[in-house]
């Protein structure tokens, strides 16, 4: 499907910690068919509260990582010439809208502007989506849920989404779990116990009070289970900490330095 990528929901209950009352808003809203917007930044728990969600509320999920490649049709659908004959292929959204599915677009403000445009009668009161190239205009299923993610961190000021298009989603802000619900969900998707994953975590609330001067963006969930599970494999906890938790944060040799310090400093 041209760069957008379809997962159905997972068959057993994805492992999500709540960290407020995200899971309630995000039923509240399905229940009351309004599209949701969840804004954090890279992997604090986003995606994986979508599947979380979806498995809870029973509907299929299909995921679109938006990119500036992404066109309308390539949500929407397409003519394919099968055997000699052209054929209408639904694409995900069509899907989605039809079935009563989650259509979660991820990094939605990468997408085209002719993306948002497709979105606006979709995410209004009328929920419908117009096919141009069949003609049909498509009455959204009940079930049908539209969540979109972005990361407001990044700092080109041009990536934002418009007015328009974002007070049409309910809004929930992720952020890095707190500590104690960040040690269970580390220790559970790594497999290394709890006692050594805290100072790891410890480390990271370090590493994140930096952003916004050294740093662009704090160490994610995503790289502290990396390294985690790198020190669970067997590696040292030096290596570790250097391959998962410095290298990816930044190239830069004296800021570099000055992350091992912090990290002389968490482990003696
Ligand atoms: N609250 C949580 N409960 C369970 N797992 C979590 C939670 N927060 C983070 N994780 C873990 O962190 C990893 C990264 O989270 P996820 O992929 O959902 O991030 P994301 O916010 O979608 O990031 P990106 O913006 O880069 O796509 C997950 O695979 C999961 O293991
Ligand atoms: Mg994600």
């Amino acid at each position: 499907m041209d760069g957008s990528h379809i997962t159905e929901g997972a068959a057993n209950a994805p492992f999500y910690q709540p960290q407020g009352v995200e899971c309630e808003t995000f039923a509240a809203a399905a229940a009351r068919r309004l599209p949701v917007l969840l804004k954090g930044p890279t992997g604090c728990g986003k995606t994986r509260f979508v599947a979380a969600m979806a498995h809870r509320l029973g509907r299929p999920l299909y995921t679109v990582a938006c990119h500036d490649d992404l066109s309308a049709s390539d949500l929407i659908g397409r003519w394919l010439l099968k055997g000699g004959e052209t054929v209408w292929v639904d694409g995900p959204l069509t899907r989605a809208v039809r079935e009563g599915a989650i259509c979660y677009l991820d990094e939605v403000v990468e997408a085209r502007k002719d993306v948002t445009v497709v979105l606006h009668p979709l995410t209004d009161d009328r929920r419908i989506l117009p096919i141009d190239r069949t003609g049909e205009e498509l009455e959204a299923h009940p079930d049908f849920l539209l969540v979109a993610s972005y990361n407001p961190g990044y700092q080109n000021i041009l990536k934002t989404l418009k007015p328009s298009t974002r007070q049409r989603f309910v809004a929930l802000e992720f952020g890095f779990p707190r500590p104690e619900h960040e040690i269970p969900v580390v220790a559970r998707e790594s497999g290394l116990p709890e006692d050594r994953v805290a100072p790891l975590v410890r480390l990271a609330g370090k590493l994140r009070a930096m952003k916004g001067q050294d740093l662009e963006e704090g160490v994610s969930t995503r790289l502290v289970i990396y390294c985690a599970s790198l020190i669970a494999g067997g590696m040292a906890t030096e290596a570790a900490i250097r391959a998962a938790m410095i290298e990816p944060l930044t190239d830069d040799p004296d800021v570099k330095a000055g992350l091992r310090d912090l990290v002389t400093a968490v482990f003696g």
